[in-house]
């Protein structure tokens, strides 16, 4: 099994380019499904949880190719309606196939995708929307059935939290309902608008992504149409506290830093200076960082996403903050692997307080999920001495290149193969 070794204490300095983002490709490859045709996708990095959703979608009977960062795919030949548990349980997002599979075919077989590393993660939502859309559930054996007479009928739903996953897939569905559905209490996150930009290129009426209340107006048939993704907004984030952590100085280039508001309100307040001129941003990390407190909340607040990385700063921050998760029950796993680093964290409830030292020392550690996994690297690049990383299959999931990446920058970082 592949693990990171990293020498830490390297100040990066130079430019990176951030790739296509993940969790804005997974839901636009699968919206592909709602169109008989071909769909040239770019921008779409190089991941296994890109790999799972062309799988998914080639056993639906699709045509995938890669040709570089785009994907082709047609999704004219989709002759199955059944996603089955060995995929979605590698990945919950394949979930999302299954309203817009029901709203071209007027049915699917979707496996329920179980429990996660990060919480429980039900679909209760999902399933309420497609329901108010007039589609029959019946969950048997594992699985979520669902049919619904020759089309599904616009209705107005009311979420009762915010899901990114959730209102992406009733966008996807209502695309192709009779009328027009109505998404209140939406979730606003730029993957959604992203998502929001490709429905409408493909001829759907979404109006209002990006904000609380979402209009789609249902079109009888969406055609293929070519798109292409949005940076990562979290890659971006991830990169701008490595620059941070290590009193670097780095260029970020394709970058959109008005989607990471929230992050760079707080590494400012931690004394990170930011810059961005003609579409690169400057990110320097000061000699040490003043320690902030954050709370994690849906777009435009705090991204749960960056909590783990941040919190790799704030254990060698001058003071002590408090790190309060509010999305997911179960987001403190690397707590206790940066514990190994000799970080002085205690975790009460929803709220870590993090003590921050001058050192970190270099450990063996253990990845435990994709941002968790981020933050042990983070750590590593500061850490006295060598840290090893083992189950890095987790980072392979979201981060394209890393190691090559923060090479770059000077990091020394290094894959290495076998036990
Ligand atoms: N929730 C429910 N019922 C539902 C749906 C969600 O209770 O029907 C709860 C979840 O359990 C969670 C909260 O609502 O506590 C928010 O979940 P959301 O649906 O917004 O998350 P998601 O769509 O499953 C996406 C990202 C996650 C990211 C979250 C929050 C993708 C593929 N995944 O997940 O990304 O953390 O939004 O921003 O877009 C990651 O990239 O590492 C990652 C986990």
């Amino acid at each position: 099994m592949d693990r990171l070794i990293i020498k830490g204490g390297a100040r990066l300095k130079g430019s990176v380019t951030i790739s296509g983002s993940k969790n804005a490709s997974l839901p636009i490859c699968i919206a592909a499904v709602l169109a008989p045709g071909a769909s040239t996708i770019a921008n779409v990095p190089h991941l296994r949880d890109i790999t799972t959703t062309s799988t998914l979608l080639q056993s639906l009977g699709a045509t995938v190719e890669r040709a570089g960062s785009s994907l082709r795919i047609d999704a004219a030949s989709i002759n199955t309606v059944e996603a089955t548990y060995d995929l979605v349980k590698t990945m919950r997002a394949s979930v999302l196939v299954l309203g817009p599979l029901l709203a071209r075919f007027g049915r699917a077989r979707v496996s329920l995708p179980g429990g996660c590393a990060i919480g429980a993660r039900p679909i209760d939502q999902h399933l309420k929307g497609l329901k108010a859309l007039g589609a029959e559930i019946r969950l048997e054996h594992g699985y979520v059935e669902a049919l619904c007479k020759k089309w599904l009928k616009g209705a107005r739903i009311n979420f009762d939290l915010s899901t990114v996953g959730g209102t992406e897939h009733l966008m996807m569905a209502a695309a192709l309902a009779k009328g027009e559905t109505i998404l209140e209490n939406a979730a606003r996150e730029p993957e959604i608008v992203d998502l929001a930009a490709y429905l409408n290129l493909m001829g759907a009426h979404v109006e209002g992504a990006g904000t609380d209340t979402i209009r789609i107006q249902g079109v009888e048939q969406l055609t293929p149409a070519d798109y292409e993704v949005m940076p990562d907004r979290i890659e971006a984030g991830t990169f701008m506290i490595a620059a941070a952590i290590t009193g670097g100085d780095v260029m970020i280039h394709n970058m959109k830093l008005e989607h990471l508001d929230a992050l760079c309100f707080k590494l400012q307040d931690a004394g990170v200076e930011i810059t961005s001129k003609d579409g690169v941003v400057r990110v320097q990390g000061p000699r040490r960082p003043r320690a902030v407190n954050i709370k994690t909340r849906p777009y435009p607040g705090f991204p749960t996403d960056m909590q783990a990385q941040f919190m790799a700063l704030m254990c060698v921050a001058d003071g002590a903050s408090v790190i309060s998760e509010n999305i997911f029950e179960n987001r403190f796993m690397h707590v206790s692997e940066l514990q190994r680093f000799g970080a002085d964290i205690t975790i009460e409830g929803k709220s870590a307080t993090v003590k921050g030292l001058r050192k970190l020392s270099g450990a063996p550690v253990m990845a435990t999920d994709l941002r968790a996994s981020a933050s042990l690297v983070l750590a590593g690049l500061v850490a006295e001495n060598i840290t090893e990383i083992s189950r890095i299959y987790h980072l392979d999931r979201g981060y394209e290149l890393l190691e090559s990446k923060l090479s770059g920058l000077g990091a020394c970082i290094e894959r290495v193969q076998g036990p």
